[in-house]
């Protein structure tokens, strides 16, 4: 393990130099910051891994939160690969708890970033093996059934208020210069950008249903907005659901 964190970091330094001399094509150095960021990640889930195994505090797995950003939630565990959460990890590898321990798994904006089908399936039947009977579990996606309809319709006001509220602040504006490109947008969000991860899936209610029954949830509805839980800017153009375990 100590040889693999060796040459990680010998790794990094040299991706560093490689990435600051501009020396090399545009694909290139796509892939290079790509790498870049999964060794930022992967650093960040083997300390985050070890940090929980030494010191839990105590903290009750009941209600977790995964994927909950810069929006963690009171009472909740709040798992994410960055920080502010309770534990760090990488989600692609599992939930690092233990069977039937909570009753309510709560997550919005996360799903998507997940690739499909390894991560975005292993996540959802992880959410199945750690809730108990009866367990609720609530997934918040960007809708892509809305945006869909909604460019077949050339429904304007909708593409005026998606552009401003999604996007208005990120310096996208300029590149935003028909509707397909807010529905590419929408769907696929930034590539190459240094924080935002891409979405790598689309879902409708029809696509969560159906993986959700597949790993044995019993029961899936719509589930209505609270901002007891959900985060206010999630408001507009997110599909939710509930999933009884
Ligand atoms: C778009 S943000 C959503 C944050 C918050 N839920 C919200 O709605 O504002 C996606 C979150 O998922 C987390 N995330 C993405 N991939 C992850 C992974 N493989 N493991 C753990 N967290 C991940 C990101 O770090 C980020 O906090």
């Amino acid at each position: 393990m100590k040889n693999a964190t060796n040459d990680l970091d010998n790794l990094e330094e040299t991706l560093d130099k490689i990435i600051k001399s501009k020396n090399f094509t545009y694909g290139l150095g796509r892939a290079l910051r790509h790498i870049k960021k999964e060794i930022f990640l992967y650093k960040n889930h083997v300390a985050g891994i070890k940090k929980w195994g030494m010191n839990k505090n105590g903290l009750s797995t009941e209600k977790i939160q995964v994927g909950g950003g810069d929006h963690p939630l009171n009472g909740f565990l709040n798992i994410d690969i960055v920080p502010p959460a309770n534990l760090i990890c990488d989600l692609r590898e599992g939930i690092p708890l233990p069977d039937k321990c909570c009753s309510l798994i709560f997550n919005e904006h996360f799903l998507e970033h997940l690739d499909y089908p390894t991560s975005a399936e292993k996540i959802i039947s992880e959410f199945s093996r750690i809730l108990k009977y009866n367990g609720k579990l609530i997934i918040g996606v960007p809708d892509a059934e809305l945006l869909i309809e909604k460019y077949f319709r050339r429904d304007n006001k909708f593409y005026k208020t998606a552009v401003n509220h999604w996007f208005g602040k990120r310096n996208l504006l300029p590149y935003i210069k028909t509707y397909i490109d807010l529905l590419n947008y929408g769907l696929r969000d930034q590539d190459d950008d240094k924080v935002y991860t891409p979405h790598l899936w689309a879902y409708d209610y029809e696509k969560l249903n159906s993986l959700l029954i597949f790993a044995g949830f019993r029961k899936v509805n719509k589930w209505n907005f609270d901002k007891k839980l959900a985060n206010p800017r999630r408001k507009f153009g997110t599909l939710y659901v509930i999933a009884t375990r």
